[in-house]
């Protein structure tokens, strides 16, 4: 049997994963083992509970408040031990987070073929999105297999000088994971779920934002709050904010908008109540690289806080506007989507240029490709 190791540390990486675990835990010629640095806790946790994943190596990582730079080399030496013991063929790592970078590094230093999920995402912009488009790039460069989920991915790569033969267009996970939690939440019931509906105001419109990137962290978040504050003197409209427990980031958005009656602050949500509160958003507000991927194939509009964003697809159909973290153009953008009834409209078409639910068979289809040589 080849061995393959799949490291996740992160909410998204694990919500992207879980249908790569899913497909390849499958394969009769394949042994799979997951290892979560635990750069994430709680967060991680939901998701991994609700897919029902369990780690085989949990490295236990975050510290609050952590830094880049004990979290590198904490998650370097983490993942020499799980690699010494292990010894995959095989490393999966995903996207763009240290957990991602570190992880591609340790796994190139043991001799492992590296295998990067959600390749080729680029802004060439080193500072936005920060750190991730830096680890992004690194891990182009030790990756050995490049699953790249658009053309346009495939193209930034080739631009580099990747081989071809070593890029595969697959989609994203991310839709394979949205469509698995629709499902479920056909057939399931969620408590939370019945939390949120006692939260919603009766008739509002309601308005879902999410908030984490580093380089938004201090004047950015201030301004972002004051644009939401504006927002919520509109007539008939609530916000319903999931906040992300990074103190950069919880810190000021309690501090600034914990008065306001018509923003619920709440707890981050686990991923089928949040994929819930999507489909009942008007309008999401975002600088979430995951929810700019799944907005679109629910066929809500999105305001990006960012002036560049990787996932130009979106952009492109007119589903998705960035309006960076000015305050002015954030209250102008909103208000426009709530009294233009066309603009919502064209807006909220569907659309799906980020995948078909496939992405994860097309990986292990390839994956076998490779292993039988
Ligand atoms: C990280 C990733 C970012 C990704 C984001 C997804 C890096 C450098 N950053 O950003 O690319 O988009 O995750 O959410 O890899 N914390 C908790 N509980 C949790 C998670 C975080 O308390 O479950 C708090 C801790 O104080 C922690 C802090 O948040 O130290 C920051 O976590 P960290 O992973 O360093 O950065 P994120 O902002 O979460
Ligand atoms: N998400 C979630 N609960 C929340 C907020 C977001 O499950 O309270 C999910 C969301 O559906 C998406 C992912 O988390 O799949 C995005 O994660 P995040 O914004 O933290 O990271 P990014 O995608 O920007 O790296």
């Amino acid at each position: 049997m080849t061995k393959v190791l799949l490291v996740v540390g992160t909410r998204p990486e694990a919500i992207k994963m879980a249908p790569v675990a899913r497909v390849l835990s499958q394969a009769a010629e394949l042994e799979l083992r997951l290892c979560s640095t635990g750069q994430h806790t709680d967060m991680l946790d939901q998701v991994l509970d609700f897919f029902n994943l369990q780690a085989d190596y949990d490295l236990r990582l975050m510290k609050p408040g952590q830094n880049l730079f004990d979290l590198t080399s904490d998650i370097l030496l983490g993942l020499k031990d799980v690699l010494s013991e292990y010894d995959p063929a095989y490393v999966f790592v995903h996207g763009d987070t240290l957990s991602c970078m570190a992880s591609s590094l340790a796994a190139f230093y043991h001799g492992a073929t590296v295998c990067h999920v959600e390749a080729g995402l680029r802004t060439y912009q080193k500072q936005a999105p920060y750190p991730e488009e830096a680890n992004r790039q690194i891990t182009a460069r030790l990756a050995d297999i490049h699953f790249a989920p658009t053309v346009q991915a495939k193209e930034n790569l080739l631009s580099e000088r990747i081989h071809e033969r070593s890029i595969i267009v697959t989609g994203n996970t991310v839709i394979d994971a949205l469509h698995q939690c629709l499902d479920r939440l056909q057939h399931t019931e969620h408590p939370e779920i019945e939390n949120l509906k006692t939260i919603i105001a009766p008739g509002a419109d309601i308005i879902l934002v999410t908030g984490h990137r580093r380089e938004n962290h201090g004047a950015g978040f201030v301004k972002i709050c004051e644009g939401l504050k504006r927002i919520v003197q509109l007539p008939d409209v609530q916000i319903i904010f999931p906040v992300h427990p990074n103190p950069k980031v919880k810190g000021p958005v309690e501090q600034l908008l914990g008065d306001s009656k018509a923003i619920a602050l709440i707890d981050p949500l686990s991923y089928p109540s949040f994929v819930w509160l999507m489909n009942q958003a008007k309008i999401i507000i975002t600088d979430s690289g995951g929810v700019q991927e799944e907005a679109p194939s629910l066929g809500k509009p999105v305001l990006v806080m960012r002036d560049t964003t990787e996932r130009p697809e979106a952009v492109d159909q007119g589903t998705v506007i960035l309006v960076g973290t000015d305050e002015e153009k954030l209250y102008i953008e909103t208000k426009a989507l709530l009294e233009d009834e066309q603009r919502y409209q064209r807006m909220s078409q569907l659309h799906n240029p980020y995948g078909d639910g496939k992405a994860a068979e097309r990986i292990l289809e390839h994956l076998l490709k490779h292993v039988n040589g």
